[in-house]
């Protein structure tokens, strides 16, 4: 077997058996498969797809390619993960309401890949937060205070981490056999053994359409079952960014303003929506508006917020900056986004908005480039909200004056207003 001929016969739109893909990810873990050669493959898989055994095998082989870890002593323990969007925090206030009901969550996250954001890469944003333990230290947070959430430098799926990696720098993101088998072997490895997902759709998401976010949904939904995970999924619309900011920083501000109390919206239906999937799991109890209720009330009570400075403290982290938010250190030119025009917003594409992120240094164009956690963008208007002339409607965050001008004149093309 060799990889050239792997290559050509999914280049051909032929089906790959089980063991060709052991061997695909099992020689490019090793380092015998270079780069150049996985792209191609990779590429190949995005525009030709792969059927649903081929698919479940990527994943197994994927999830095989490092530790899986038994956290089966702990009892149900959940697990979420999203497809993908920009301005998604809701893992950094979900993860901690859960927690605090005493729902123990294992969680390993990824990084930003195209012009989505990721959860760890908003958590390095908090000064010392740690998101390389080892898979002992994972487990021994997990029992002592119920969370933990860590990125992938364990040997939990390297596979999926070096194809991560390769799909964010080579514009093969949005397929859904590569989708469900990076999100699935990154769950099975990670040990819980409910899992909630959260399918996104619209234009700032890889699915463009709700139907084709089924699809993804109903392949993870059985993959999860065939390695014995409850996994449940819902479908959130990601047509315009979640919540009001997005870019690192200032996304984990605004989820430590939301678990205050003070929630957007938008993200709080999406929070309690897999909040009371995630709680319904664990067997915490079936009814909607008393979970819901329960999650409320542990923001109100403080202590969802508490658990999110104990996750913080117990990685490492600097637990000031989420008591006092202005600590975090700011991008050197915020510039107000303002309209000459009257009227309601129409559209504000997600995923503009997210390259505009990435353009400001918030993402990565080369999979080693480092990121700006500093810069970013606020927005004061969605849509469907009035615009009236003068107002200014958003900020952006940057650090560089001429990319943050052109930002600005950029983001004014991208609010439809009528
Ligand atoms: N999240 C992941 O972990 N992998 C993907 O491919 C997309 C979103």
């Amino acid at each position: 077997m060799n990889i050239q001929e792997i290559i050509a016969k999914k280049r051909d739109k032929q089906s790959l058996s089980k063991e060709e893909i052991e061997f695909f990810i099992t020689e490019y873990v090793k380092g015998s498969i270079a780069d150049y050669q996985a792209s191609a493959l990779i590429m190949a898989i995005y525009i030709n797809g792969m059927n649903e055994e081929e698919t479940t095998n990527l994943t197994q082989a994927m999830a095989n390619s490092g530790d899986i870890l038994d956290l089966s002593e702990l009892g149900n323990v959940v697990d979420k993960h999203s497809t993908g969007g920009v301005g998604d925090k809701v893992t950094l206030i979900l993860a901690p309401i859960i927690a605090s009901l005493g729902v123990p969550v294992a969680k390993m996250s990824g990084r930003g890949l195209g012009y989505t954001g990721g959860t760890i890469d908003k958590l390095e944003a908090i000064q010392g937060y740690r998101t390389n333990l080892s898979e002992e230290e994972f487990i021994q947070n997990v029992k002592k205070i119920g969370i933990s959430i860590i990125g992938q430098t364990l040997n939990l799926a390297p596979a999926d981490k070096k194809i991560y990696a390769l799909r964010d720098s080579t514009n093969t993101t949005e397929s859904i056999p590569l989708i469900a088998s990076s999100i699935m072997s990154k769950k099975i490895a990670a040990g819980a053994n409910k899992i909630v997902l959260d399918v996104t759709y619209g234009s700032g998401a890889f699915m463009k359409t709700k139907e084709k976010a089924q699809e993804l949904a109903d392949t993870m939904i059985k993959i999860g079952e065939l390695a014995g995970r409850e996994t449940v999924a819902i479908i959130t619309p990601m047509e315009q960014p979640l919540g009001g900011n997005v870019g690192n920083t200032l996304e984990v501000i605004e989820a430590v303003e939301a678990l205050k109390g003070n929630m957007e919206d938008d993200v709080e239906e999406v929070v309690l929506e897999l909040g009371n999937n995630m709680l319904k799991l664990a067997g915490k109890g079936n009814d909607l508006e008393e979970n819901k209720r329960k999650m409320l009330e542990n923001i109100q009570n403080g202590k969802a917020l508490e658990k999110l400075k104990e996750l913080v403290k117990n990685q490492g982290g600097d637990v000031s900056y989420i008591e006092n938010t202005s600590k975090f250190k700011k991008a050197k030119y915020i510039m107000p986004v303002i309209l000459q025009k009257d009227g309601i917003v129409k559209e504000l594409k997600a995923e503009e908005i997210g390259k505009l992120s990435v353009f400001l240094g918030g993402g990565r164009i080369r999979k080693e480039d480092t990121i700006d956690s500093s810069v970013g963008i606020v927005l004061n208007r969605k849509i469907g909200d009035k615009v009236e002339e003068n107002d200014i409607v958003a900020y952006i965050h940057a650090n560089d004056e001429k990319k943050g001008e052109e930002a600005v004149e950029k983001l004014k093309e991208i609010y439809v207003i009528i």
